[in-house]
Formats: structure tokens, sequence, C-alpha cells
């Protein structure tokens, strides 16, 4: 009985000890910031209360001198009157629409810094309409061109005229079929052959969206190896499901989801030594600013974004997790919704010489229309198990398979195969590295606190000495006639057909919109300013607004 007690005991002991060292090697392959630890993230962002700058603070939060304070001010009402003359119907329809239009409210919102946002939104009005598209440009509805950075979240790879057209001729060659779903059209075969030599994978499933890929990816991995977790890398975006997303902007906690550090050993014990991991999640965009979220301007409240891009460095990293995802049956998937046919024509695969398990592609491999594709290995594409003909993993989609995206597909998956597509992608991150190069020693010259960082044809803008105006950069380069996203001077995504006079207006306007800032005063500097003064200047802010908010009876939770 003793020993029965005493063997059960140490057993219970042992086990305990286990899982304790489970939970502590899961601790150290967590990256140490707020991304790193998304419940904790959910938990802060959960305690900031709004509150903004008044007239006169706005112009001054870092303490600036009055003179400087009057300069930003006068620059500020100068762009604010450009503003309202040049975009005047843009910003009109803009404002009669989005009452209805959730999506711009929220993009209207988070363009810059919450307690700048108020008076931004309203004197500096980011017109939400285009009209037409040429070329590198896009018109607005008062007929200024602008130089498109947007990139349409990536999926203008090859020029909007490539888009325009293959959606001309898809349509023609399926109108006879017309969206007639569940049956297929004979494109559909030959876009599974196309996509199976480029991925060099056995089998292929068509989705509606990246989104919706990347959840029959997982979906898969969870099912053939019957295990529980994804792991995802700290700041990686794989879409807007909640199992990928599993800090702030998903109102609930993702169970079933690791978000461990980037290029780290730490993660890869973590691979080696749980017996729960399904599939490892990589965007390879993450290579240029690894372990950080997505850089958009509404964060950017201090100079502390940092990117760099050493594909020696990451393709190693790729090599070695490849090596343990085989040595533990752990499903590799690729996630190349964005930069699967941006980097090179066979993707990130043929770009890093790494195979994954799964690839999932979307944005432009839809020749202009939505997409979602996985491509696998067949033993992990398959749905049903023979002799257990009730335990099967279930993907449908009304839309898959869309007769129209399908052709569209199909121009865009034959246009890569031509010399002109090759020639498109011959020595592609070159010539990015030289242009991002050639701008930065301009920028230099110039004495600019900014320099651009790239993966290929992907930019982000950084800012090189502290401050807290840089949000403001994306403002004055929209008044030099180039459109950015929502996200700002967070992401520049240029198309390949930028030719070297394109480019060269861009960098023009690039530095004269910088200047302009400059002499506005954006970038004047206490010497004795840093990142980290800044960021505890704003954490005081937010704890005595806190406490005035609780103190005013209002909800404290
Ligand atoms: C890497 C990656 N995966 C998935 C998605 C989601 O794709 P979609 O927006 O088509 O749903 C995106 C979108 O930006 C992405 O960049």
């Amino acid at each position: 009985m003793t020993i029965a007690f005493y063997g059960f005991g140490g057993a219970a002991v042992a086990a305990s000890l286990a899982k304790l060292k489970g939970r502590l090697q899961l601790s150290t392959g967590k990256h140490p910031s707020l991304a790193g630890h998304s419940r904790l993230a959910r938990r802060m962002a959960s305690l900031v209360r709004f509150y903004e700058y008044d007239d006169s603070r706005f112009f001054c939060a870092d303490d600036a001198p009055d003179d400087v304070a009057k300069r930003r001010r006068n620059g500020f009402m100068g762009l604010s009157s450009l503003y309202k003359t040049r975009f005047a119907k843009t910003a009109a329809l803009t404002d009669e629409a989005a009452g209805g239009i959730s999506d711009l409210q929220f993009t209207a919102a988070y363009r810059v810094p919450f307690q700048f946002s108020r008076l931004v939104r309203t004197q500096l009005k980011a017109g939400a309409f285009v009209q037409s598209s040429a070329g590198v440009k896009v018109t607005d509805l008062d007929g200024n061109a602008f130089y498109d950075l947007t990139g349409s979240y990536g999926v203008n790879v090859l020029g909007y005229d490539f888009y325009k057209a293959a959606m001309a001729r898809g349509l023609e060659r399926v109108h006879a079929l017309g969206p007639v779903l569940g049956p297929y059209h004979p494109v559909v075969a030959d876009n599974v052959k196309r996509l199976r030599a480029i991925s060099g994978l056995d089998e292929v499933s068509f989705h509606m969206s990246g989104t919706e890929a990347v959840m029959q990816a997982v979906r898969l991995a969870r099912y053939h190896t019957r295990r529980s977790h994804l792991v995802r890398f700290c700041g990686a975006y794989h879409g807007w499901w909640g199992d990928v997303q599993p800090g702030i902007g998903n109102p609930l906690p993702a169970h079933e989801t690791y978000t461990l550090k980037d290029m780290s050993e730490d993660s890869l014990r973590v691979l080696r030594s749980r017996n729960d991991i399904a599939c490892v999640l990589v965007n390879p965009l993450q290579g240029l600013h690894p372990n950080a979220n997505a850089p958009a301007d509404s964060s950017l409240v201090d100079s502390a974004r940092h990117a760099h891009y050493d594909k020696p460095a990451y393709t190693d990293w790729l090599k070695r997790l490849r090596a343990v995802c085989s040595e533990r049956n752990i499903v590799l998937v690729f996630d190349e919704v964005f930069v699967g046919f941006r980097l090179a024509r066979g993707g990130a695969q043929e770009y890093f010489g790494v195979r994954a398990d799964l690839v999932t592609y979307g944005k432009t491999l839809g020749g202009g229309l939505p997409i979602g594709v996985v491509c696998g290995r067949k033993d992990l594409m398959r749905r049903f198990r023979d002799g257990r003909p009730a335990d099967i993993c279930f993907a449908r989609g009304t839309f898959n398979s869309h007769p129209y995206v399908m052709a569209t597909m199909n121009e865009f998956l034959r246009f890569i195969e031509t010399e002109e597509a090759q020639a498109l992608y011959r020595d592609l991150d070159g010539l990015w590295d030289e242009r991002a190069q050639r701008l930065n020693a301009r920028l230099r010259e110039e004495g600019l606190p900014i320099e651009v960082a790239n993966m290929s044809s992907i930019w982000t803008v950084c800012y090189t000495q502290p401050g807290r105006y840089n949000w403001m950069l994306q403002y004055y380069l929209r008044a030099a006639g180039l459109a950015l996203s929502w996200v700002g001077s967070g992401r520049l995504i240029f198309s390949l057909n930028y030719t070297e006079a394109d480019f060269a207006a861009v960098a023009d306007r690039f530095l004269a919109a910088a200047k302009a800032m400059n002499g506005d005063g954006w970038f004047w500097r206490n010497s004795a300013m840093t990142n980290k003064s800044i960021k505890r200047t704003i954490l005081k802010e937010m704890l005595a607004h806190r406490l005035l908010s609780v103190r005013r009876g209002q909800n404290g939770g």
C-alpha cells in the first residue's frame, strides 16, 4: 500500500515536473514583446482609455518650443487647406459614404496614434475613392494622379493594366459558361497542372480568399497529424481568422495557437519537445521585420520601428525550421499569399530554396479577382480516411473555382511563363535593393532622419532619430502625389512595372515631401529625447487617464 502510494506520488511529481518543463520551454519560446504575448496584449489593450491632445499640445507633444510649435501649426494648416481644395470631391464622397461603410470608419480612425487622430481626421481627409488606374498611377475623383504605392494590398505585382487585360480576356474565355458553380470549366484543369508544376506539390484546392486558404491548410494539418496546435511566429499576419490572430483584434483567445519567436533556437526547442503541434505557419514577409507586427503608422508613437532584411540569415532559419518539422512530423506551411509571385516566379519556395508541405497562395494569383489556393502533398490534402468513412475533413465554399476567377488566374499563370515575365523577375532583388539604397543616399545627403528598408519590392519607412510626429510623413507624401494604403508609411508596395523614370519621379516626390515636413518643424527634437523617454511619457499619460476614468466612475474593467 505504502509502496503503491509512493509510486503513484512519484509518478504524479514526475508528470508535473515534465509539464512544468514544457511550460517553461514554451515561455522561453515567446518573444518578450507584447506581440509575443497575445493574452497580455489583449488585457493591456482593454485597460487603455481614450484621451487626446488639445489644440496646443497637439503641436508640442514633445515639449517643443513655441516657435517650433508655431511652424508645425502653420505647416499643418497649410496642408489642410491644400487637402481641402485639391481633394475636395474625393473627400466629399468619402464623408457622405463613411457613415455606412464600417471599414472606412475603422481605417480612418487608425491612421495615426489615437491622441492625434481627431484633428488629423477633420483637417487632413484621406479620400477613399479613386476613379481610374493606368501605368503605375491611380487617379482620384478630383483628377489628381498619384503614383501608386499601395500595391492593392500586394495584389498588384504586374501593373494594373496587366490585370485589366487579364480580366477582360479571362471573362471572354469563360463567357459561354458564365457563373455556373459546381461543375468546373476546363480551364481549372490547366490551372491545376500549372500550379502543381510551380509549387512542386501534388494537389490543389481553390478558395475565395487568402484567409480561407490558410484556414484550410491548418485544418488539414490538424486532421492528418491528429494534433491540436498551430504555431505562428510573432508578428506574422496570416489573415483574420481567429486561430491565426490570437492577440488584439480578436475578441476571443485562440486556445490552440502558439506564438513563438521568429529566427530563434528557443522556438526550435519547443517544436522538438512538444507533441501537440500540428503545423508551423511561415509568412516569409517577416524576414523584413522578424517578431514585429505589420508596420502601421497608427503605432508610430516614436521612432522604434525597425526593419532589416538579411536574406542569408532568413534562408538559414527556414532550412533549420524545415529540418525540425521533418524530424517531428510537423506540417510546414508556407503562407505565400502576400509574397508568392512577388519574390520569384516559383514563389518563396524557389526564392529561399526551401520546400514546404503545404503552400497557400492568393492575391495576385487571381489575376485581379479574389482568390485563395492551397497546394500540398497528396497525403496531406486528402479529406477522408480509408477505413473510417465518417472521419472526414470538411471544406467547401460556394464560389470556389468560379469560372471567371479561374480564367483570370489562367491568364496570370500563362503570363508568368513568358519571356517578358522571366525578364521582369530577373535580378529583381538587385534592382529594388539598388533603388532603395539610392533613395536612402539622397535622404542621408539631405540630413533627413528617414530611411527605407526593403524585401525586394516591399518597402517600409523607418525613422532614424526619436520623434513623435513621424506619422505626419504619410500626409506630406500624399500631398506630393504618392498614394499610400491606410497603414501609411509602414508599407510601400511597388509593382514590377515601375520603370526607372517612374521610380525617379517617386524618389523626387518622396524627398520633396520629407523636406517639406522637415521645413515645417516636425523633425525638431530635444537631444535628451529617446524612444524610451517617449514611451515613458505616453505610459504616464495613459495611467493618468486610466485613473481619471476610474475616479469618474467609468467602467474601470
Ligand atoms: C500572408 C498572408 N496570409 C493571408 C492573408 C489573407 O488574405 P486575404 O486578405 O485574401 O483573406 C494575407 C493578406 O494580407 C497575407 O498577407
